[in-house]
């Protein structure tokens, strides 16, 4: 795929699709990780002459009511903080007022248009890929660039749509460098590769856990997942989470393990709670002491010491989802405790897949200490499944 750098970018009205979806509570941005991100590619072009036309989605926009707290203002001015130089923030996703601020646009200037998303009012223009919407995106800009790493799983108009309408375009710096973490993980790896798996639901990590087992050295399964594949070997869940419907699927998991000579780890203990709150009684338990009436929130001390030792000599590990219910504090030892033992490794390329899991490293202070920390949830996930991701494969080849 073209990179930024593979264009000439001097003097030209450059489109870049970014993903500032970023988590807003009451007008306050509680999470700029994804603006932060996209710095360097907007500077990269602001510096090089280029006029950025820069656009991302902001949550779902289904009526009308739900504009006035998805709009990408706040994003805009945060923005502006972060660069060190003015944003013109234009409130529209189209019309005279928009083309008119991009006929205006200077060399190394910047302006950023509303929540793509509210093109969805009218016939979900956006989600669906629109063709009309994309092309005319696509005549704003001479270029585009997306860096929109955690929308590159969807199909929609501000980045499939305008790749296809436009005669340039590449990815960003930021889309590069997931790329080049989370791919060459998953298809070069330096060896061991250990995946470490984790998060509430089977369901939700089958693909990842299939792709996995088909790439990795090591596969370490954690969260509240795990109980699905206990009550696979027989054992009592208690109240634990239970994917009943999910057993057997996770039965066939472990057999394709054993017969790919992956080596599977699931806890040996875990903390069970008498309900699912912080201040309850809990205690930790070997996972063949599960009682009825207890549920497991997280791994116990003794698989956080297991899991650890597993990574050691690891040159590539994957991280995705909590080992436990992380936001309860009682609940957080495992995921904390993985956290620090990856983030231990020196010798290892690490990458965090995103979502929760990234959440609790950067929580927990650990953000520099991982090779990369991917800005994906869904992206990533898919990504991690080994599927192709529709917003870089549009972009142009090299
Ligand atoms: C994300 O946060 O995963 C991306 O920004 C995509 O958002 P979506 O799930 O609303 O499409």
């Amino acid at each position: 795929k073209k990179t930024l750098k593979d264009l000439d970018v001097k003097g030209k009205k450059v489109l870049v699709r970014v993903d500032f979806n970023v988590p807003i509570k009451d007008g306050v941005i509680t999470n700029d990780n994804r603006i932060t991100a996209a710095i360097p590619t907007l500077k990269y072009i602001l510096e090089n002459g280029g006029k950025v036309i820069a656009f991302s989605h902001l949550g779902k926009v289904k009526e009308e009511a739900d504009k006035a707290s998805k709009t990408l203002a706040p994003v805009a001015k945060r923005l502006e903080e972060l660069l060190g130089k003015p944003v013109k923030f234009v409130p529209e996703t189209r019309g005279a007022a928009l083309e008119s601020a991009v006929a205006e646009l200077k060399d190394g200037e910047i302006l950023m248009f509303e929540n793509t998303r509210f093109e969805d009012l009218d016939g979900k223009k956006e989600s669906k890929n629109d063709p009309e919407l994309g092309k005319y995106w696509a005549s704003l800009g001479d270029v585009f660039v997306n860096d929109a790493f955690g929308t590159a799983h969807r199909a929609h108009a501000s980045n499939v749509g305008i790749a296809s309408n436009i005669k340039e375009s590449a990815v960003g710096f930021l889309v590069e460098k997931e790329i080049k973490f989370i791919g060459g993980a998953v298809d070069n790896p330096e060896r061991p590769l250990v995946a470490i798996l984790g998060g509430a639901k089977v369901s939700d990590k089958i693909g990842v856990i299939e792709n996995l087992l088909d790439k990795a050295d090591k596969v370490i399964i954690g969260g509240g997942m795990m109980f699905t594949f206990l009550k696979a070997e027989g054992k009592n869940t208690g109240s634990s989470l239970l994917e009943a419907d999910k057993v057997e699927l996770a039965a066939s998991l472990i057999k394709k393990a054993k017969e790919k000579n992956v080596e599977l780890l699931l806890p040996i203990d875990t903390v069970v709670a008498k309900e699912f709150k912080n201040d309850t009684e809990f205690k930790t338990v070997s996972v063949d002491a599960i009682e009825d009436g207890w549920m497991g929130l997280d791994i116990g001390e003794a698989s956080i010491k297991l899991f650890s030792d597993a990574l050691v000599g690891a040159k590539t590990v994957v991280w995705n989802g909590p080992m436990g219910v992380f936001e309860m504090e009682n609940f957080a030892k495992g995921t904390i405790g993985v956290c620090k033992a990856i983030a231990e490794l020196s010798e290892a390329k690490t990458i965090i897949g995103g979502g929760d899991s990234a959440a609790a490293a950067i929580q927990l202070g650990f953000a520099d200490k991982f090779s990369h920390i991917s800005t994906g949830g869904g992206a990533s996930l898919e990504y991690l499944e080994g599927k192709v991701l529709p917003g870089v494969d549009a972009i142009s080849n090299k």
